[in-house]
């Protein structure tokens, strides 16, 4: 049977722009590091890259390819705004071309267990997952995340907008699923495990001893007794979690809660000590309190440069260290092609993780230079400082583009720009 290919189609998709590989030239009055070691693990092989990043990414290509754990990118949301450090009002089959170019290549740079998280709002939000769907698979679509970006009503709008979301695609879902990594229980979940009963393996959570009848097999219908001596079978359109032999066995093991007087429905003690390893699975909101707010991050921006610079639109730190935990290990590679203020590489800095940012604008040497000085200098004690302990060290290489070696004759034919000509065709003596 022929499948229908589903596909979102805008003026000029098809006029894909011809790239000329650049090189990346480093400016090492630019770059930085720290003047010693901090610890064993300082990471120093950090790249920011100031220029366009489709040129950027495709001179990543030939080194990176295959080699990046995660990428975090905040493209402009094209809401017709002009903020003060970049213009985010593109015409939309324009925002659309420009995404697909990049995406593309940023899928080629991820590893087979790596990942793609977006953040966007409603004005591209649908666009944007059918162009994904496109260039990732639709079966590599992992989760549509929704972040609460601020805790304030706007009176003035017709909706208080409070919300953006992060989409995130797999290169390869069921190898991002065996390597995602789980969250740490937090005090807030370890307090919702208790010790009624003073079990010796200490505080725990109960969950249901009952599955829907449909999942379970043969051997999970029987009646089941309680310590009280009442019998209970499980109710329609359910069977017992565990089979008959496996019922009696955790019940010998003090893992069945039938409440204090044993004569309750049966249910499973999850305890605290036995899932500390695991941690818990991320859910799909994100809370301002556990991941900041766009205004915890403006603040954290004028923090750091003592408000004499702002930022419109920054990320808060605690958002995208959420984002590298779940989709990294230290050491492993993380990619922001979209750097704004150097959010995604100052956490990932603090995080031992290695990085590469993009930005094209000015405030890539007004904000991130400056901003990734504090954070390698110790300076910056805002943001996930605090929490990770962070003592500073490591540092970056700046790099800019080198200019197109191409130049366009009296014909409008492209040819190599003539000081290279010279160079690999020497003149031939005159005899
Ligand atoms: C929404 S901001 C990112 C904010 C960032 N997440 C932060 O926490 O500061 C988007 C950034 O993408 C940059 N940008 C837009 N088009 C770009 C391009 N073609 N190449 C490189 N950077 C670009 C803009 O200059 C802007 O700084």
């Amino acid at each position: 049977m022929n499948k229908t290919k589903l596909e979102l189609t805008w003026i000029g998709k098809d006029k894909r722009p011809k790239l000329e590989p650049r090189i990346l030239l480093e400016d090492p009055a630019l770059s930085y590091h720290a003047s010693q070691k901090v610890t064993e693990n300082d990471i120093f092989e950090n790249k920011l890259i100031f220029g366009d990043n489709l040129l950027a990414l495709k001179s990543l290509e030939q080194e990176y390819i295959g080699k990046v754990k995660c990428i975090s990118i905040d493209p402009p949301y094209n809401t017709g705004s002009a903020f003060e450090h970049y213009d985010d009002g593109l015409e939309h089959s324009i925002w659309l071309s420009l995404l697909k170019e990049r995406l593309t290549i940023l899928r080629s740079l991820l590893s087979l267990d790596g990942s793609i998280w977006i953040s966007i709002d409603d004005n591209e939000m649908a666009y944007l997952k059918v162009l994904l769907d496109e260039v990732f698979g639709r079966s590599n679509f992992v989760a549509t995340i929704v972040w609460e970006k601020r805790k304030t009503r706007e009176n003035r709008r017709v909706f208080s907008f409070k919300h953006d979301f992060i989409l995130v695609y797999a290169k390869s879902k069921p190898n991002f699923d065996i390597s995602r990594n789980s969250l740490p229980l937090t005090d807030e979940i370890k307090a919702r495990y208790k010790n009624p009963d003073g079990d010796q393996r200490g505080p725990w959570q109960s969950i249901s001893a009952l599955a829907q009848a449909g999942h379970g097999t043969k051997s999970q219908f029987y009646t089941l007794v309680t310590p009280s001596g009442r019998e209970l079978d499980p109710p329609a359109g359910n069977c017992w979690r565990y089979t008959k032999d496996r019922m009696e066995k955790e019940i010998a093991d003090n893992r069945i809660w039938f409440g204090k007087k044993g004569d309750n429905a049966p249910r499973i003690k999850k305890f605290l000590s036995e899932s500390t390893d695991q941690g818990v699975t991320p859910e799909t909101i994100w809370y301002a309190d556990d991941v900041g707010t766009t205004d915890s991050a403006r603040k954290h921006i004028n923090e750091i440069f003592n408000k004499n610079l702002t930022f419109d639109t920054p990320k808060p730190e605690e958002l995208i260290s959420r984002i590298i935990h779940i989709a990294t290990n230290q050491g492993e590679l993380i990619l922001d092609s979209f750097a704004g203020s150097g959010t995604t590489g100052a956490v990932a800095h603090k995080m031992g993780r290695r990085w590469i940012m993009v930005e094209l604008g000015e405030h890539c040497h007004t904000h991130i230079i400056p901003r990734l000085k504090k954070v390698i200098d110790s300076e910056d004690q805002g943001g996930i400082s605090k929490s990770l302990n962070w003592h500073g060290g490591g540092g970056f290489r700046y790099y800019k583009l080198a200019p197109s070696l191409l130049q366009k004759d009296q014909w409008d034919n492209w040819s190599l720009i003539k000081s290279i000509t010279l160079k690999c065709w020497p003149k031939r003596s005159a005899n």
